[in-house]
């Protein structure tokens, strides 16, 4: 069996880069395109950083492409510095010297991507869902072209912008809602698991011996993190690689199907992502919902990803 195609959307961030990092070296996958939305930071940075970072990993034949920098209704919002100023903590990676942006921005590129790769093509997309949203509206039959999105957002129970709302789900709460109604055989991985597991200063290490620029620049960014944490801030919690485990680690995570959508209007509860766990209102389950992880075995997964670096 070839490799599986996958767009990577993204809005880079610390645990963003992280997860592009894993699915590069990854052998099951291709990567066909990283495309950037605004998020964790500006889009002016977020998509600054993906251009950098591909460059600096030696990628320069995959299309980074520019996408949405607001949300479709809202105005655009950035995470609480949880990410540094520019995305990557207090790691500043080299301009990117040669690499060009992609003349299509996002919707286009992964609306041909999808039409190229004839219905086998898989999103893992780990920020804001405006570029998902925008494509279908602008192409209603990408939802007869795109295999699966593996998506970090949302959660059963909790929040960590509102008590109720996830940060990507929360910066686009209507842009969720297309998408988790568009009909597109999904898996969403929330909060539920992502804070369940947290990587810890042994695995930065195992990365430092490892050496490759892709595990030195993750051990870095894991150390920020858990300067980060040891401030009272975020832990180093890896929502956007864990999004990438359940495609190719399936066994890092338990999941069931139930019937989501999202709340993008309520005062106190818009973005959160209503998961009919009991079956009340009797809608065909939609969403393959992350409700377990297994600790230990991911962040061994994602250490050993990120080592396959030094195969390259
Ligand atoms: O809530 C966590 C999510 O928000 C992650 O994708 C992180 O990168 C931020 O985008
Ligand atoms: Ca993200």
């Amino acid at each position: 069996m070839g490799r599986r195609p996958f767009i990577i959307d993204c809005d880079t961030g610390t645990d963003d880069a992280i997860a592009i990092a894993a699915a590069l070296y990854c052998d099951q996958v291709e990567v066909k395109a990283v495309t950037s939305v605004n998020g964790n930071v500006a889009h002016k940075y977020t998509s600054k950083n993906n251009l950098d970072l591909l460059e600096y990993l030696g990628f320069d034949d995959i299309p980074v492409a520019k996408g949405a920098d607001s949300p479709i209704m809202d105005n655009p919002y950035h995470s609480d510095g949880t990410h540094g100023n520019t995305g990557l903590g207090n790691i500043k990676l080299p301009d990117a010297a040669h690499k060009q942006f992609d003349k299509r921005l996002a919707s286009e590129l992964i609306y041909q991507t999808a039409v190229e790769e004839k219905g086998e093509l898989e999103l893992l997309v780990i920020g804001p869902m405006t570029n998902i949203a925008i494509c279908l509206m602008e192409h209603p039959d990408l939802k007869d072209l795109v295999k699966h999105i593996w998506f970090m957002g949302g959660s059963v129970i909790g929040g960590n912008v509102t008590t109720t709302a996830e940060f990507n789900i929360w910066i686009d709460p209507m842009a969720a809602h297309i998408v988790t109604q568009s009909g597109i055989p999904q898996t969403m991985v929330g909060l539920d698991v992502t804070t369940a597991a947290a990587m810890k200063e042994h695995h930065a290490e195992e990365l430092r011996a490892c050496g490759t620029k892709a595990a030195l620049l993750c051990a870095d960014l894991l150390d920020y993190m858990f300067e980060r944490r040891d401030r009272g801030g975020e832990d180093a919690i890896m929502h956007d690689a864990m999004a990438f485990a359940a495609a190719v680690c399936p066994e890092c995570l338990e999941c069931r199907d139930f019937y989501v959508d999202v709340e993008c209007f309520g005062q106190y509860t818009k973005g959160h992502t209503m998961v009919d766990r009991r079956g009340r209102l009797g809608k065909a389950p939609n969403v393959s919902v992350a409700l377990k992880v297994d600790e230990e075995k991911f962040c061994s997964w994602l250490v050993n990803a990120i080592k396959k670096s030094a195969d390259r």
